[in-house]
């Protein structure tokens, strides 16, 4: 069992008990990598500042280098007993190089260590992730390009609204996705500022030089009070926080995509490699990936209060509570990873049910917005053309009649204004054409809209 870095004034044992309640090596052992980086910058920078002899830095370095080429063979071996990834490290170095490991934990404390980890860990997974993001919007800009003529019936409150392009529903997507996206890179922006030299949470009498640790692992910046260096998981709680949004419009892409499978709506068809059957019922073709997609926002924002709640009780500096914020934070960044890593296939794959689509958009009830905008363009008020238009909807579901069979008698019953030329607006493409404002859906201006993802996704 790795040494405790702790002890000699103990009179006895920690109970067995103890040890196994307090271990957070089952969960720590993934920042291994960080913590060997930045015990190599301290270990330089200690021998430089001549705190430990510069041959003790040097074989200090050696050792860590070499249990840092055996973790990324996969060949080195926690200590599932160890009471943290620091003391397994310490431990391990110990075995390598006898007694020079000693003066590694010198003007360092694991309170400003655990926040290191993190730290680097973070600016890592924030990386990834954004990449993943990318790719994730990439997908949905070649689905969007690939059917960009494409026009569906839209909803609100998932009744039948008004006509969009397809390709513009699936920019809405990006659009909130490259927020998540800034955001967790301004995350990153506060996260890149390195805590070690705080030590326990006064900072050290001992020369240390933090610029230099923060110059050799790539930080922006020091950390500039010990006591908050230690104190605060704000940038953890951040992060989750711009997970959890980013969950939720992956959830929502989620949801439509599901309804979108449905019989009911078959607007698009999902690859039989991303569905699952039903142990009874023969002919299903399940869209449990989204489901659970859409499921696991929950979790994530389960993992975001759970650091917050964690938070709100503590007093300044290091309580070991702090612990208790790595569990949520590898949960979050894995669930939010495997799902943006199943989602860009889910989305090369999908296939667009045109036909089925194009079916839909003969309900004239899509075009009631471009008939009272018409009005408003011939001089009416906006109140009387949205009561014109709502009788002539209501009569004309009453007699089980289509607005582009009335007459040219039958529409002045309604408005004056009415001329025959207004049922050429009667259409999906009309439809969407008029919508020219800016952001609208007309595809002159959606096409300018795929054109700039294009190149900012590049
Ligand atoms: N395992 C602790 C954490 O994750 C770091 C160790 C600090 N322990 C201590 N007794 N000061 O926060």
């Amino acid at each position: 069992m790795a040494k405790k870095l702790w002890g000699t004034r103990f009179p006895k044992r920690t109970s067995m008990l103890t040890d196994k309640f307090t271990s957070s090596i089952s969960f720590d052992k993934r920042l291994a990598k960080y913590d060997i980086l930045g015990s190599i910058a301290h270990a330089k920078m200690l021998g430089i500042q001549k705190i430990i002899p510069k041959k003790d830095s040097n074989l200090i370095v050696k050792g860590l280098n070499s249990i840092l080429k055996e973790l990324k063979q996969g060949k080195f071996r926690f200590d599932q007993r160890a009471e943290d990834i620091h003391s397994n490290i310490q431990d391990a170095l110990f075995k390598k190089i006898g007694k020079p490991a000693f003066r590694l934990h010198t003007a360092r404390s694991r309170n400003d260590q655990i926040v290191f980890d993190v730290k680097m860990y973070m600016k890592d997974e924030i990386d990834n992730l954004a990449e993943l993001i990318t790719e994730l919007e990439k997908a949905i800009l070649k689905l969007a390009k690939n059917n960009s003529k494409v026009i569906i019936p839209g909803y609100t409150h998932l009744q039948v609204a008004q006509c969009v392009l397809l390709s513009h529903h699936l920019l809405s997507y990006i659009e909130g996705l490259e927020r998540d996206k800034s955001r967790l890179s301004d995350a990153r922006v506060r996260i890149d500022s390195m805590p070690l030299g705080a030590c326990a949470f006064s900072g050290t009498g001992l020369n240390i030089d933090r610029n230099y640790v923060a110059k050799e692992l790539g930080f922006k910046s020091v950390t500039a009070n010990s006591i908050d260096s230690v104190s605060d998981r704000d940038f953890i709680i951040e992060v989750l926080a711009a997970l959890s949004m980013l969950s939720v419009h992956l959830s929502r892409m989620a949801e439509d995509l599901i309804l979108w499978s449905t019989k009911e709506f078959s607007f698009i068809d999902i690859d039989f490699s991303f569905c699952t059957g039903s142990s009874i019922m023969p002919h299903k073709k399940n869209p449990d990936i989204l489901e659970l997609i859409r499921g696991s926002v929950g979790k994530i924002q389960g993992d975001l209060s759970s650091v917050l709640i964690l938070m709100k009780g503590l007093p300044s500096s290091y309580n070991r509570d702090l612990q208790l914020d790595k569990p949520p934070l590898f949960d979050a960044v894995d669930t939010v990873s495997d799902i943006l890593e199943i989602f860009i296939p889910l989305f090369e794959n999908i296939v667009i049910e045109k036909e089925a689509i194009t079916a839909r958009l003969t309900d004239e009830s899509l075009f009631s917005v471009d008939i009272v905008e018409y009005l408003i363009k011939k001089g009416v008020s906006y109140r009387e053309a949205h009561d014109i238009v709502g009788k002539m909807i209501r009569d004309c579901l009453d007699r089980g009649k289509k607005i582009s069979f009335l007459s040219v008698k039958e529409l002045k019953r309604y408005s004056s204004k009415l001329e025959p030329d207004f049922k050429k607006i009667l259409n999906a493409w009309a439809s969407v054409s008029l919508k020219e404002s800016f952001g609208g859906t007309s595809p002159k201006l959606v096409a300018k809209q795929l054109d700039k993802w294009g190149k900012k996704l590049q």
